[in-house]
């Protein structure tokens, strides 16, 4: 019986994953460099849940410095089956208030320069990312944070943008003439990765603030941020334990389990 193992990875405000039972922490190496922190990996319910701390335990890596090919690899190492990002977003709609939890099932990528591949020169790997998040967890992850009493949306547009800075006035009401209904700094290249990775990603976005492209609205700021976050993260943890007991008791095989069998061009034959 196929089993889940699902890989969290938390943002900002969310350093830990509240009671797993018989919980170690482990430090992984990666071919890939340095990951953000080591990873606390144990059962809830039952069910095997890593998490890793996207920041650093400390929050010491901004969204431009965190490594995620490394973050991503560790938990592949770790035999996670799919992945559960948790971070924190702004809103780009009025009907998005800071508290509410949205599913994002849509990325635009306006990130710079960060590694968005584990392909390259010597093997060459196209993946189809038309749906970046696995429609199955996110439904799942939606139900469960509703349960665990969060106001949720569906219908998440994210816009990944570089920063470390906030975006421009213009900026955010440019976003939002693009359909981007929240905003953040993480799920690109997180997503592109984990779908290299051959792993479902979801993402549980945790609305902070209003942006800026609001008249009436105070320009964000980080205090305001993380007075957020420390509130919604209990929320968040009570969802993962929900997510945990409402996973199906076998996990059923998905299309994104064995994606680079339609992806990679470079004949086996050159690999080495
Ligand atoms: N993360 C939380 N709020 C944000 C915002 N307004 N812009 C970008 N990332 C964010």
């Amino acid at each position: 019986m196929a089993e889940w193992h699902i890989g969290v990875i938390g943002g900002s405000g969310l350093y830990e994953p509240g009671k797993l039972e018989d919980v170690q922490e482990i430090a992984v190496n990666s071919a890939f460099g340095e990951p953000s922190s080591p990873v606390l990996t144990g059962t809830l319910h039952g069910v095997k849940f890593t998490f890793l701390a996207r920041h650093g335990a400390g929050h010491t890596r901004s969204p431009s410095h965190v490594n995620y090919r490394a973050n991503v690899d560790v938990l592949k190492r770790c035999g996670v089956t799919d992945i559960l990002a948790i971070s924190a977003i702004g809103s780009l709609r009025e009907e998005f208030a800071p508290g509410d939890f949205v599913a994002v099932d849509q990325i635009i990528d306006r990130t710079a320069g960060r590694e968005r591949s584990f392909f390259g020169e010597g093997i060459v790997a196209h993946v189809p990312l038309a749906d970046p998040v696995c429609p199955r967890l996110s439904d799942l992850a939606a139900k469960a944070g509703k349960k665990a009493g969060a106001t949720m949306h569906d219908d998440g547009i994210y816009v990944a943008i570089e920063g470390p800075q906030f975006s421009t006035r213009a900026e955010s009401h440019l976003y939002r003439d693009w359909g981007a209904n929240v905003i953040g700094m993480t799920a690109m290249p997180e997503a592109r990765l984990a779908r290299e990775a051959e792993l479902p990603y979801a993402l549980i976005g945790m609305v902070t603030d209003y942006d800026c492209w609001r008249d009436s609205e105070e320009d964000v700021d980080v205090t305001d941020i993380l007075k957020v976050m420390k509130g919604n993260g209990e929320t968040a943890r009570k969802m993962l334990g929900e997510l945990a007991k409402a996973l199906p008791k076998s996990r059923k095989a998905s299309p994104i389990d064995t994606i680079l069998d339609v992806a990679i061009v470079t004949p086996r034959e050159e690999w080495d």
